[in-house]
């Protein structure tokens, strides 16, 4: 099969990504939240999102956030080679893994779609290095160390940058964000479950905003 957007490559879509400096990591369980949700995060000032698969509805919700053109999705927590297929045929324009798979990066290489996966050590750095890719998602960030632990493995590493997830938010983002080898940090605060349940999408809105506003302050 042939990715959605084959013109499409890697490097363009980092930038994107990059440019948010914010992806939001969005649990959904009814699909009919794709579409609010989606305005909510545009008009907090976000673009780029990453559904993950995580529950049934993702590739319906990432089909419906796709049809938006202001906002850039992606699928995450993509854990195999037929969620790879699934996700791009929604639309997913890029794909994350919360650890380093190589049949999915292999995959998703093949099909010609952008791949995130996760590497937490030196080892998985590596492999990812050998894969040809460039940028990795550090996941749990908070709890491999943080900053601390992306600054020593930015050393020997350092055409790699790092997209960190896991215990960011709004009060440390900057101190991610600060290190160059950070591209940009993912995660759930602005989209909390409890948020998405209530359809509290103000609330998605406000937090969103906030964080771009301290994600500028750098
Ligand atoms: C992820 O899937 O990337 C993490 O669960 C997000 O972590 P957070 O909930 O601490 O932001």
């Amino acid at each position: 099969m042939t990715a959605v957007h084959p013109s499409e490559q890697p490097a363009g879509v980092s930038e994107t990504i990059a440019a948010g400096r914010i992806l939001p990591v969005v649990v959904l369980d009814d699909a009919r939240d794709a579409a609010p949700l989606g305005a909510a995060l545009t008009a907090g000032g976000l673009r780029s999102v990453e559904v993950t698969f995580r529950t049934d509805a993702a590739a319906d919700a990432i089909r419906v956030m796709s049809e938006d053109p202001d906002l850039f999705v992606g699928a995450g927590t993509v854990l195999t080679p037929a969620q790879v297929d699934e996700a791009v045929a929604a639309g997913a324009r890029f794909i994350v893994s919360p650890g380093f798979s190589p049949r999915v990066v292999a995959h998703c290489q093949q099909v010609g779609v952008p791949v995130f996966p996760g590497a937490a050590t030196p080892t998985e750095i590596q492999m990812a290095i050998d894969a040809g890719l460039d940028t990795v998602k550090f996941f749990p960030a908070g709890q491999l160390g943080g900053t601390t632990m992306i600054k020593a493995l930015a050393a020997p590493f350092r055409s790699v940058r790092f997209i960190p997830t896991g215990g960011v938010n709004t009060d440390n983002l900057r101190d991610y964000l600060s290190l160059p080898a950070v591209l940009a940090v993912g995660g759930t605060w602005m989209v909390a479950p409890s948020l998405l349940a209530e359809g509290r999408w103000d609330d998605v809105t406000t937090l969103t905003a906030a964080a771009v506003t301290a994600a500028r302050e750098i």
